[in-house]
């Protein structure tokens, strides 16, 4: 089984926005959160600064991280596996690879907001070395986000 990560920006090629909706989608159906529209996601890569990385098994993509970037500050915008491939390090593993990248764009912080509630996202952030800095009240209705930072090594 072989691993790869592609990057894509402006308008994404090699991949649609369309096949990026439809793997948020999958990935948030048992979540309260909203799913990006193809048209949402269109309209985030058309933003310079916003970029999305996709993990691949073979040839297939099973997952994506969307960030943009301000000056020295990155923030993660999502993170999504696709169901079936959970549970077996692929989102760490694109975190990974973001940091990476991260580091030559010179970003020297990233910060993320997560449902107070979303357990296995907070769990992948902290075992990835990001810390909770703070507290949005009722972000998602009754539920608060979670402000998560993690410094660059
Ligand atoms: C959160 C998400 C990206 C994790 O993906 P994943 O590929 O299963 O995560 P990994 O296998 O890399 O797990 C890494 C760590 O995350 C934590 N984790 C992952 N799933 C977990 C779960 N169900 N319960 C508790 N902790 C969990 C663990 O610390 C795990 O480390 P471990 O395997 O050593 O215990 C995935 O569940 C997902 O797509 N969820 C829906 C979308 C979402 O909520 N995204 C985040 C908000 S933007």
């Amino acid at each position: 089984m072989t691993f790869s990560f592609a990057l894509y920006g402006g308008l994404a090629q090699g991949i649609t926005a369309g096949k990026l909706s439809e793997i948020h989608r999958l990935s948030f159906q048992d979540s309260a959160e909203q799913v990006w529209t193809p048209a949402e996601i269109s309209s985030l890569l058309l933003n310079p600064d916003t970029r999305a990385m996709t993990i691949r098994q073979d040839a297939q993509a099973i997952g994506f991280l969307m960030w943009r970037q301000a000056r020295e500050e990155g923030e993660i915008l999502t993170l999504c596996i696709l169901p079936a491939f959970r549970a077996q390090g692929m989102a760490s593993r694109i975190l990974q690879e973001f940091y990476l990248l991260a580091k030559k764009a010179k970003v020297e912080e990233i910060f993320l907001e997560v449902r107070e509630d979303n357990v296995p996202a907070i769990g992948l952030y902290e075992k990835n070395a990001f810390r909770i800095v703070g507290r949005r009240k009722n972000y998602y209705g009754d539920k608060d986000a979670l402000i998560m930072k993690y410094i660059m090594k």
